[in-house]
């Protein structure tokens, strides 16, 4: 855990959840209302955005949205800016995420561009970062995952950035890096971001993301430089969600 930096464990629910589903929002809500931390974050489809964050509101459960435009407005159809996620309720919005990367080919240029966005609109920048199965085979993730985050980043983000290690082949898939692995690549990490931020690099909290379970969270809390984490499925249902939650208290 480390660092002396609030733990964030934040929910993607990814394409998933209908209004219905506000309920495990609702539940997450009340189940956290006496934890001074970690900081819970869920980021719900945004079409469930104004309505969690009626149900949030004056809770300690904060939202986010899932990507975001460049533009603050304009002709873009079926794009929201960063500025219509605050004025929904978002207090973060995560970037680059691979599905985003490997779907609608988003590059760590295009990614920098939009944490600028995030950050002009008041929103702090979750940028997501990780290799391949192959890519990992080769020797080659943490050269990999170097060069993303030199490109993803931009050059003041301000104290509320966080970083995701996402390794893909991990999301969804039920195989996790070994701790030591994960140990190894978030020390590289938080070493690239004090080589480009300065001391701003040691502020800045990383997520390890893929396959977190309550059967393996235990795992991660214990890894130095592992600030928190950012959870895909185990985080649609809230009983599994906190005790995720709770594993970083
Ligand atoms: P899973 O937890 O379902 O593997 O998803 C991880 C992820 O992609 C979170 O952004």
């Amino acid at each position: 855990m480390t660092d002396g930096l609030v733990p964030l464990v934040a929910g993607n629910w990814k394409m998933n959840g209908l209004r219905r589903d506000l309920d495990e929002i609702r539940a997450i809500a009340g189940a956290s209302a006496h934890l001074p931390r970690p900081e819970i974050l869920i980021c719900p489809p945004a079409t469930l955005l104004m309505a969690a964050a009626e149900i949030c509101a004056g809770t300690a459960v904060r939202l986010g949205g899932q990507d975001c435009h460049n533009e603050p407005s304009g002709m873009h159809t079926g794009d929201l800016s960063a500025e219509m996620l605050a004025d929904a309720g978002a207090a973060y919005v995560i970037l680059g995420h691979s599905e985003r990367r490997a779907e609608h080919g988003e590059t760590s240029e295009e990614v920098r561009i939009k944490a600028h966005a995030a950050l002009r609109a008041g929103l702090m920048p979750i940028i997501c970062v990780g290799e391949t199965r192959a890519e990992r085979e080769a020797g080659e993730a943490l050269a990999l995952v170097g060069a993303q985050l030199k490109a993803s980043i931009p050059p003041h983000p301000g104290p509320g950035l966080v970083v995701a290690y996402e390794p893909i082949w991990a999301i969804g898939t039920g195989h996790t890096p070994t701790p030591t692995e994960v140990a190894e690549m978030h020390t590289f990490i938080r070493s690239e971001l004090g080589i480009g931020l300065g001391v701003g690099g040691t502020k800045v909290r990383l997520l390890y993301g893929g396959s977190v379970r309550s059967e393996n969270v235990k795992e991660w809390v214990a890894i130095d430089n592992v600030n928190g984490v950012l959870v895909g499925g185990a985080s649609l249902k809230s009983a599994d969600f906190m005790q995720i939650v709770k594993a970083f208290q």
